[in-house]
């Protein structure tokens, strides 16, 4: 029977389908020219574990870190200051989407996993 009280987390896949997107996702925005620059500074493993804590969050699942608001808004200050904005936003949204489609994710699920995303926005951009 199906449990309804599944977390998006787990109804997506839970760690394998973080890892499974991981690789897709990175390369997708390491391969944009107009993000590339956010990332500059940023060691690879430090990227990777980034990436990972980002999909964790966004598939809403346990995370080692204090997503919300001040954390989120910390942590992007150095990209606002340089320059980021709402068209990054935008484009690491659409690569997130991209990515599900092409794990062959439901679109129902990919809708509340880009409804996650798109609550942090005003945080992530230091609104
Ligand atoms: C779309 C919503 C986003 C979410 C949910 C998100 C989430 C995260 C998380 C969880 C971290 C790790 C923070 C830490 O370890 O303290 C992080 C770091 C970072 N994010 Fe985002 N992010 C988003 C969008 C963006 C965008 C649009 C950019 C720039 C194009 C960006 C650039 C960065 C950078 C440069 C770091 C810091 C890496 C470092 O420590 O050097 N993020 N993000």
């Amino acid at each position: 029977m199906e449990n309804i009280t599944e977390s998006l987390y787990e109804r997506i896949g839970g760690e394998a389908a973080v890892d499974a997107a991981l690789a897709i996702f990175y390369n997708k925005i390491l391969s944009d020219p107009l993000l590339q620059k956010f990332f500059v500074e940023t060691d690879i493993p430090n990227l990777m574990q980034k990436q990972k804590s980002f999909l964790t969050f966004s598939f809403g699942g346990p995370s080692d870190y204090t997503y919300w608001q001040r954390g989120l808004r910390n942590a992007h200050r150095g990209s606002v200051e340089k320059g980021m904005g709402d068209e990054h936003f935008d484009l690491v949204v659409r690569y997130l989407d991209d990515t599900l489609q092409e794990l062959s994710v439901s679109k129902d699920l990919i809708t509340e996993v880009l409804s996650v995303v798109e609550g942090t926005r005003k945080h992530v951009l230091n609104k």
